[in-house]
């Protein structure tokens, strides 16, 4: 079997896909009468907002110009999508003002949040497929790593930390062993305690158990 490539995409997207999928069924059930349930909702929605626009500026900023200067135009279609995005992200924080007291703004939230999901699971799918083949085509491995190496030392702490809640509870046991594994070689020793200790209640038994296995813990 051949090595596979690295993909950059592979595990902030299956994070967002859950923060996503996550966010849009507790919509679903959201009371806008009730001031606690939209404390919690809107602070959840604002986070997955901030989270989806700070994503596309990160890919705009370091992927495509990566991708551009060895294919030109390779583009041109998700950096259009981007812009739809960003405006869907500014029309989702306007609604979500309303929502208190609003029923029918918050079934507008609930409708207009369930397109954004659908429009970005179908953009997200086209990256994984036509950016990872542009940039497998023109760059080896560890270039790809670099350029993934350049956003997330550029990331702060609070921003990272929402990546991990949302990436590691959601990857395969394989996966997350290996960059929790990573993590433990690179990061300080309170860091990691502090993911694994932030991930273990979001995690069945068996992969908890899984995880300590595989770390020797
Ligand atoms: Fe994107």
């Amino acid at each position: 079997m051949q090595h596979p490539r690295h993909d950059i995409y592979a595990f902030i997207h299956k994070g967002l896909r859950a923060f996503m999928a996550h966010t849009l069924v507790r919509v679903g059930r959201l009371d806008a009468h009730d001031s606690a349930d939209i404390a919690v909702v809107s602070e959840e929605v604002r986070a997955l907002l901030d989270i989806c626009e700070h994503h596309l500026e990160n890919e705009n900023r370091h992927v495509h110009p990566a991708m551009e200067a060895r294919q030109p135009g390779s583009c041109a279609d998700v950096a259009a999508e981007h812009e739809a995005h960003a405006l869907e992200i500014a029309q989702l924080r306007w609604l979500l003002e309303r929502v208190p007291g609003n029923d029918e703004a918050a079934q507008g939230l609930y409708r207009r949040l369930s397109d954004f999901v659908g429009h970005n699971f179908e953009h997200m799918g086209k990256e994984e497929r036509e950016h990872n083949a542009v940039l497998w085509a023109h760059y080896s491995d560890d270039e790809i790593r670099a350029i993934e190496h350049a956003i997330v030392s550029g990331e702060a702490p609070d921003r990272l930390q929402l990546a991990m809640r949302w990436m590691l509870p959601h990857m395969t046991p394989n996966e997350r062993a290996g960059m929790l594994g990573g993590m433990r070689r690179t990061a300080p020793a309170e860091v990691f305690d502090g993911v694994l200790n932030l991930i273990r209640p979001l995690l069945g038994g068996r992969d908890w158990r899984k995880l300590t296995l595989a770390l020797g813990i």
